[in-house]
């Protein structure tokens, strides 16, 4: 379970996130959605750790994130996966390398167990047999799959997405969608996404948390979120229309 209590976050004296209470069970999926810099990627990026809270505190399955030894937080960082905002795949390596960065850099496996892992990944992306391909010869979506398959590398058990779907075509749209839907129904695999892809929120997610200037507004079930009455929810999902 990830438990975020009382979070607080300011950059300077902005304040992104204010006093945010949020449960997520084992198993389920939750949609965090809300207006551009509200404070939706720097709610992910505080569950890993890469920035820090001013107050409050995140647990995951019970264990503090702040108070993490160094060692104790690379371990907490196999356990998730992480789909960031942009591919931030090293251009210099290709997609073998990526998708192995984590398994070289954490483990002594053997290279051929290693290869089966990289190879199971980009199956369940859709892009079998990649592995030398370089990122600049990959298209956008291409290149968002790549770093879902380098995020599955540790079978996490918990999966946080940032704008997992957004800009790209329907096709790959619906099959990253499929490929979240498994991992959560047959996989059980806990996961936060954030997303402006509305599909893609009322097909994968089980709950759906508004945030908006950095407050978590309303939270629930992806049927109520749509019926809300709180006109800024309204807004948000009409578009304003
Ligand atoms: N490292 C940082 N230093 C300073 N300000 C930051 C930093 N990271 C984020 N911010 C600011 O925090 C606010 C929230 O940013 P965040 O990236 O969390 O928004 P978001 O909800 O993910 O937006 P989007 O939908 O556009 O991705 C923004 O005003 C942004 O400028
Ligand atoms: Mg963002």
């Amino acid at each position: 379970m990830i438990k975020l209590t009382n979070l607080t976050k300011y950059f300077g004296d902005h304040k992104v996130l204010d006093d945010v209470n949020l449960e997520v069970k084992d198993g389920s999926s939750l949609a965090v959605i809300g207006p551009s810099g509200c404070g939706k990627s720097t709610l992910l990026r505080l569950i890993i750790r890469l920035v820090y809270p001013n107050s409050g505190s995140i647990l995951v399955d019970n264990l503090d994130v702040g108070k993490l030894s160094e060692d104790a937080l690379i371990g907490l960082r196999q356990k998730i996966g992480m789909i960031f905002q942009t591919s931030a795949l090293f251009d210099s390596m290709n997609v073998y390398g990526n998708v192995a960065f984590s398994l070289h850099v954490n483990t002594r496996w053997k290279e051929d167990k290693i290869k089966g892992i990289v190879a199971e990944k980009l199956k369940m992306v859709d892009l079998e047999g990649t592995e030398k391909l370089m990122p600049s010869e990959l298209s956008g979506g291409m290149q968002r799959r790549v770093c879902i398959a380098r995020a599955l590398a540790f079978d996490p058990k918990i999966i946080l997405y940032d704008e997992p779907t957004t800009g790209l075509d329907p096709i790959t749209e619906v099959t990253i969608e499929n490929l979240m839907i498994k991992l959560s129904r047959e996989l059980k695999v806990t996961s936060i996404l954030v997303t402006h892809v509305l599909q893609t929120v009322y097909r994968v997610a089980t709950r759906v948390a508004m945030l908006d200037k950095g407050k978590l507004i309303e939270i629930g079930t992806p049927e109520q979120t749509k019926t809300s009455k709180n006109p800024v929810i309204q807004k948000f999902i009409t578009g304003g229309l």
